[in-house]
């Protein structure tokens, strides 16, 4: 087969990108559009959501609107069927959609802990299993998970994150194994720190600021364009057989100690 200009083309294909009116979603979506994907945006601020994806049109991007709250399993599982009928079949899911509650571990709340389980986890189950039933049906797809250096990595005051996208990355694994024998792949794309509305109490921390610098190998943060290009490859005909692989994009931050 070899490659063509076609190999990492997505022309055709319908994504649905959650969490995605602003910043790395909104960078993805835009990534798989101009890659040739037909993308459906999703948040809950249904404003917010109108706008961005009427900015991916103006830019002669073919995008859709669609809000609904990823922790809502009756919600979601009407989307992806709205989406269906309205757009065409899924081809691609990416769970993007992610909160933090940043807090001193003794001092987290129930209510933030179990906040950000639900966006950054039980969400990602929730999509994932709408959008896989029809793709073993159809014998095809892909689902990629916005997971985090904090996959593999901690800092204090980031536990519910922490937990959650770890085992986001667990998610993925078991989702990839399983799914693998009906044409489908789950992979995970893990963005180190990038400057988003999320990270912007980092990025005006001057401390902060400064360990993310140093710490990372690329000295500087990442902008949210560097990450379309990793998930365009996984959703692309070229990552026909990369599978439950999570693929880190910070700048060489992890692997550095
Ligand atoms: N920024 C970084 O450095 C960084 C690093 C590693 C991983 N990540 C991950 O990348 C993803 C995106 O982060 P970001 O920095 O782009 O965040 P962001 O700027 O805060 O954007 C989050 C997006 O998710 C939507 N959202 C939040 N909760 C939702 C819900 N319950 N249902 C539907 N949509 C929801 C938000 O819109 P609404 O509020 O209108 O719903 C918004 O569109 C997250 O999974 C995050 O953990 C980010």
């Amino acid at each position: 087969m070899g490659i063509t200009a076609d190999t990492f083309r997505l022309d055709g294909r319908v994504a649905l990108v959650t969490g995605s009116s602003t910043g790395i979603g909104l960078a993805l979506a835009r990534g798989l559009a101009q890659a040739g994907a037909t993308v459906v945006l999703n948040a809950r601020n249904a404003a917010r959501l109108r706008d961005a994806a009427a900015g991916l049109r103006a830019a002669g991007l073919a995008a859709h609107a669609r809000a609904f709250d990823v922790t809502d399993p009756a919600a979601v599982d009407a989307a992806v069927a709205a989406i269906e009928a309205e757009v065409g079949p899924i081809d691609i899911l990416v769970n993007n959609a992610g909160i933090t509650r940043r807090a001193a571990f003794t001092e987290i709340s129930d209510a933030d802990w179990r906040a950000v389980l639900q966006t950054n986890l039980d969400a990602a189950f929730y999509a994932g299993r709408a959008v896989a039933r029809r793709m073993v049906a159809r014998k095809r797809g892909r689902i990629v998970n916005t997971c985090s250096v904090m996959s593999e990595l901690a800092r204090p005051s980031t536990a519910p994150y922490a937990a959650s996208k770890g085992a986001l990355k667990m998610l993925t694994k078991a989702m990839a194994v399983e799914l693998a024998p009906h044409g489908i792949t789950v992979n995970g794309i893990a963005p180190g720190y990038f400057e988003t509305e999320l990270t912007a109490p980092l990025v005006a921390d001057e401390a902060f600021n400064r360990w993310v610098i140093s710490r990372t190998p690329a000295r500087r943060w990442g902008n949210v364009e560097e990450l379309a290009p990793a998930l365009v490859f996984l959703c692309s005909d070229g990552a026909a057989y990369v599978n439950g692989h999570l693929l880190l994009v910070d700048g060489g931050m992890t692997a550095a100690v």
